[in-house]
């Protein structure tokens, strides 16, 4: 039987190396986009892999990428948006071309590739397309504003299209990390301003909270494993949570109302 191919956005690092290589050892063909294909000499030394240049800020590029694909390996079979980053702070100390950024690579970035990409998949009347979303996009949490927005975004994205996919014969699939130690947080935007001092005190207990939270995160490899299941375990499974963090939390939500989600976030975070 004829390898199946895989497309990953995201490609140079943390989530998205580590999915690449996995799909690899598993015998799939790979295509592992990012920004600057100069970042994944070692993955273009590996069978079966082409690495190519994708900025899902740049709609040519990704035409570029898919047409690529297409051209190395006929098709694709499962495409993974896991590109994206995260712009945290206070909304009034961010730039809006930064919100913009953000928006633009979590959730327009996304829908663009998934875009490009179902074109081949409708045509093959099969495929999964498989969202790296957060528990971020399940529960809000202070100076959140931008990365939240963003993540509860592709919940309701990933949510529609699994109805309108269906059509064509692809499945969506939603996959929601707690704390991954990748690159993620030292690549991380946020966006302070010292002469606010009226936000100061919840700025010192957000660094606080997190640097105790991110003692309990999970390593890379789980991620990928979890998204290789959700690629190939034939189901109609939607939501897939990674870590012990994001299975507590999401155990924690279930069932209590807004206000107690206020005052347990709120507990959580000292304030
Ligand atoms: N780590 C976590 O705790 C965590 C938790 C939940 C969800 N996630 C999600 O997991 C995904 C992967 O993050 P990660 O943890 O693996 O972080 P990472 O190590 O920082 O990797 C992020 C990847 O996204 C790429 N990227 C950023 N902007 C891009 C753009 N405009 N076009 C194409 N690629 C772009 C980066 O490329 P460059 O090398 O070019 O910068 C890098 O390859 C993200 O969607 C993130 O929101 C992460």
């Amino acid at each position: 039987m004829a390898a199946k191919t895989v497309f990953i956005t995201g490609s140079s690092a943390g989530i998205g190396k580590a999915t690449a290589i996995l799909f690899q050892q598993q015998g799939w063909n790979v295509v592992a986009t990012m920004r600057s294909p100069d970042a994944g000499g070692d993955l273009a030394a590996l069978d079966r892999v082409l690495v190519t240049k994708l900025d899902v800020i740049d709609e040519a590029s990704i035409a570029a990428a898919v047409a690529a694909a297409e051209d190395k390996f006929g098709g694709i079979d499962v495409l993974v948006n896991n590109a994206g980053f995260g712009v945290y702070g206070l909304l009034e100390a961010t730039a809006v071309e930064s919100i913009r950024k953000q928006f633009e690579t979590n959730v327009v970035g996304l829908l663009a590739t998934t875009k490009e990409v179902v074109r081949l998949m409708r045509r093959d009347k099969s495929g999964v397309v498989i969202n790296v979303g957060s528990i971020a996009g399940k529960m809000a949490y202070p100076l959140g504003t931008m990365y939240n927005g963003t993540k509860f975004a592709v919940e309701g994205i990933s949510e529609a299209l699994r109805f309108e996919l269906r059509e064509i014969g692809v499945r969506v699939k939603l996959i929601e990390p707690g704390i991954i130690y990748t690159n993620f947080f030292a690549a991380t935007e946020f966006n302070n301003d010292p002469s606010l001092v009226e936000y100061q005190g919840l700025v010192a207990k957000f660094g606080a909270a997190m640097e105790e939270v991110s003692k309990h995160g999970t390593d890379v490899s789980v991620a990928a494993e979890t998204i290789y299941t959700a690629a190939t375990d034939g189901s109609d499974h939607f939501r897939y949570l990674v870590g012990e963090d994001a299975k507590a939390w999401a155990a924690q939500l279930a069932g209590i109302d807004n206000e107690e989600y206020f005052a347990h976030i709120s507990s959580v975070f000292g304030l």
